[in-house]
């Protein structure tokens, strides 16, 4: 028996936002470093707690140096400024003496690509005469080489090139040393010269690839947790990842712990990716910037630590000063940094969020003084404010009841839970107040089990309960104005946090189902949103169907998305009302037979949309969706 949904193609309920579908980025789970930032060696300037972390010195280890034929030691030249440490070789024995960099859980090298390094050293005493700089795969077998020759005893940078002979996931980076002397090494960086847009410091191109491709409508940025810190010295301080890289000060990170994969002891900021970078990155994916600030509060799951009221000032200020880096002009001071870093035109930033996912009186107390000063002096930001961790509860009614009695214009709302929920909430923004704060569905990710475990799965239920719960967000577009999966990104090796958008290792990358769920709905967000009904009544559930409507004014195509979540394919007839159509249109279909299937390293596309040509016969569309399946119907107007 067929169901019958009805689609009024001639009724736009609201606009959709060009926000509506956009990128949560956090460094967690080795996203920046280690991952989309392509710096390759791990520790570059020795300012580590650890100042020796990443580095080995073979035939010994690092707490009983190699003295016969040389010693690596950090020398602590300042602890004011940014760089504090440079690394002091002394090479005794002119047979050589070496040091390895070990990469973040190797380096990723392609045969034939080519690898730039760059070093600064500075010649102390006798004559190391030269640096011999090579690949080493398993076994210490030489996978590409090259070498500088270092002349002066004052502070001087050194390129070399390296085109490796193979292929390998886990290369790591020696330095031979010829001679014997004394020399100075600091900011020794290695980074693929094929990166995104080619640039020098630059992205990993295949993890932007997989961004770009979404369509992303904003990214949001810097994260998460990672903007409040583990405690306010630890916080997020946009100013100080802007400027020079090498004047960029390291900062422990917040997902240094041992929680996850394994402990990652070895995890800092180098900040090598700081707030220019990602507003370079937000412009080159065409996604609205949009950065998220301490307001002032450290993280609540760990100090919780405040900034007393009368010391909030040089938070604010920061938010202030950051849409001035943004959007000011050349002439003023933080419009200068961001032109002589490269971007003379304003970033175009809209919103500015106020805390990550802080609550209770704390919060709102310290909301009110930014949302004060911010509009005081930038009427045009939109300001997104936080609700706290949950989704329902006393912490976050009383965030919603307050921030609607300050006519707060954006709130954020984070969901991890399992995927039965995210099936059962797809109605969740029926009855929100049109007229209160818009919603920005911040940080949600359907759960197969608790966060971080390595059981929790990208499994495909998880993926297609989101979907249908984004069919409940699109229904409510005049709601929801902004939405994103969290975290985005983790390295098979590095992370803390399951499950994740996407899955990478050193040399390799894929989206899971959940990353085509939503590329799914970015790609096809439309501009204006239709009603879509079964016997008068939003799909939401009925026959374990979920659906939403949209029409594309640019693209004058009506958009039609299904989810079935029965473990029965069902036959559909839509009766589309009100337009005509040409007869040839697409059908985009995302399915797998099993609720626990997934992608992989092996599989990376095993779960991924299928496109083929739709002909529509009559003026109602039939189409038969598969047990567990996400399907696109698009349809061209006449
Ligand atoms: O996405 C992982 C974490 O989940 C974020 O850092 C935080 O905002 C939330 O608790």
């Amino acid at each position: 028996q067929k169901t019958t949904l009805e689609v009024n193609t001639s009724n736009t309920i609201t606009k959709i936002q060009p926000t509506m579908y956009g990128i949560f980025f956090e460094d967690i789970n080795f996203a920046a470093d280690g991952g989309l930032y392509a710096e390759m060696v791990k520790n570059r300037s020795f300012e580590f707690d650890d100042p020796l972390m990443g580095w080995k010195q073979p035939k010994s280890d690092r707490h009983n140096f190699n003295t016969e034929s040389g010693i690596a030691v950090p020398v602590q030249f300042s602890k004011k400024g940014t760089n504090h440490n440079y690394c002091r070789i002394t090479v005794k024995d002119a047979k050589g003496y070496e040091i390895i960099n070990e990469g973040f859980r190797g380096m990723g090298i392609k045969s034939g690509a080519k690898y730039n390094l760059t070093l600064k050293a500075s010649k102390e005493a006798g004559n190391i005469s030269k640096i011999i700089i090579q690949f080493i795969g398993k076994d210490n077998k030489i996978l590409g080489e090259t070498s500088i020759v270092p002349t002066t005893s004052d502070w001087k940078e050194y390129t070399a090139q390296l085109i490796p002979n193979a292929t390998e996931a886990k290369a790591k980076l020696r330095f031979t040393f010829e001679g014997t002397g004394t020399i100075d090494l600091d900011m020794i960086s290695l980074f693929p010269e094929d990166t995104w847009n080619n640039r020098k410091n630059g992205l990993r191109k295949d993890l932007v690839q997989l961004l770009y491709d979404m369509k992303p409508g904003f990214l949001r940025f810097p994260g998460g947790c990672i903007v409040e810190g583990r405690t306010l010295v630890e916080r997020y301080q946009w100013k100080k990842t802007v400027g020079q890289v090498d004047d960029r000060e390291i900062l422990v990170n917040r997902w240094n712990m041992e929680f996850g994969h394994k402990p990652t002891p070895d995890y800092f900021q180098s900040f090598g990716l700081g707030f220019y970078e990602y507003f370079q990155l937000s412009e080159d994916i065409g996604a609205s910037p949009l950065p998220i600030l301490s307001c002032g509060m450290a993280c609540q799951f760990n100090t919780g630590e405040l900034v007393p009221m009368d010391q909030l000032d040089p938070y604010v200020q920061d938010a202030i000063d950051l849409i001035e880096f943004a959007n000011g002009s050349v002439d003023t001071p933080w419009g200068k940094v961001r032109a002589n870093m490269g971007h003379p035109k304003p970033f175009n930033l809209k919103f500015i969020g106020v805390g990550n996912e802080q609550w209770g009186t704390d919060y709102i107390e310290r909301y009110k003084v930014f949302e004060k000063a911010i509009k005081a002096k930038h009427p045009e930001i939109t300001i997104v404010s936080g609700s706290g961790p949950f989704p329902e509860g006393d912490y976050f009614e009383y965030a919603q009841s307050e921030l609607k009695k300050l006519n707060a214009e954006i709130i954020d709302e984070h969901y991890y839970k399992d995927p039965k929920w995210f099936r059962e909430n797809a109605t969740r923004y029926d009855n929100y107040d049109r007229k209160g704060p818009k919603i920005f569905a911040g940080e949600y990710a359907a759960q197969t089990v608790a966060i971080a475990s390595p059981e929790n799965k990208n499994s495909w239920e998880c993926a297609f309960s989101e979907a249908a719960f984004m069919t409940g967000m699109e229904r409510n577009a005049e709601v929801v104005h902004l939405t994103s999966y969290a975290p985005l990104f983790a390295h098979e090796e590095g992370w803390q946090w399951t499950p994740d958008m996407i899955w990478f290792n050193n040399l390799e990358s894929f989206g899971t189902p959940n990353y085509y769920v939503q590329k799914l709905f970015a790609n096809n967000k439309g501009t204006d949103l239709l009603a879509i009904t079964k016997n008068g009544k939003a799909v939401t559930g009925q026959n374990d169907l979920f659906a939403s409507a949209v029409k594309d004014v640019n693209t004058k195509e009506v958009i039609v998305k299904v989810v079935n979540t029965s473990a029965k394919a069902q036959d559909l007839n839509i009766d589309l009302k009100g337009s005509k159509f040409q007869s040839k249109g697409t059908v985009i279909m995302l399915t797998s037979p099993n609720t626990t299937d997934e992608n992989s390293f092996a599989s990376p596309k095993k779960i991924s949309p299928k496109e083929s040509e739709y002909t529509l016969k009559g003026e109602k569309a039939s189409l038969s969706v598969p047990a567990y399946s996400v399907t696109v119907l698009k349809l061209k107007l006449k």
